[in-house]
């Protein structure tokens, strides 16, 4: 489980709340695969969360092109990455049908993405968005 409590805060609530709703798909999923649940429904599950990812990312990229957020390219290029590459764990599991290492990609990769992800670019990037400057450098 990925404790909601431990997220990063960003200055834009619905940024927040984002994160928020798919740490909680990212629990439910967890929950699941506990369970044991079936193929079909892990599978929905999993898809759900691939589509919840595309939108959140979708959505910030919107607002750094509309803000002419000055890190977007690099900032993208780290959604495309993680999108891509939860993309090829899905299709794995669906050949494999092993969950532990799914388990293993949700606790410990993804949950250190996120939080790295949230602190070294979605703060800085809300941050920009409410005061229109780039107060953190990003190296
Ligand atoms: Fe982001």
């Amino acid at each position: 489980m990925i404790r909601k409590e431990d997220l990063p805060l960003v200055v834009d609530e619905s940024m927040n709340e984002v994160h928020f709703e798919e740490v909680e798909m990212i629990n439910s999923f967890l929950g699941q695969l506990d369970e044991k649940a079936d193929f079909d429904t892990l599978a929905d599950s999993f898809e759900e969360l691939l589509a919840h990812m595309q939108e959140h990312f979708a959505g910030e990229e919107k607002l750094m092109k509309e803000s002419r957020f000055p890190s977007y390219r690099l900032h993208k290029g780290e959604h495309d990455k993680i999108l891509n590459e939860a993309r090829y764990i899905y299709m794995d599991w669906r050949t494999r049908k092993e969950s532990e290492p799914l388990r293993e990609y949700f606790e410990e990769d993804i949950a250190q993405w996120l939080d790295q992800h949230i602190k070294a670019m979605d703060i800085p990037m809300a941050q920009f968005l409410k005061d229109g400057v780039v107060q953190c450098s990003i190296r």
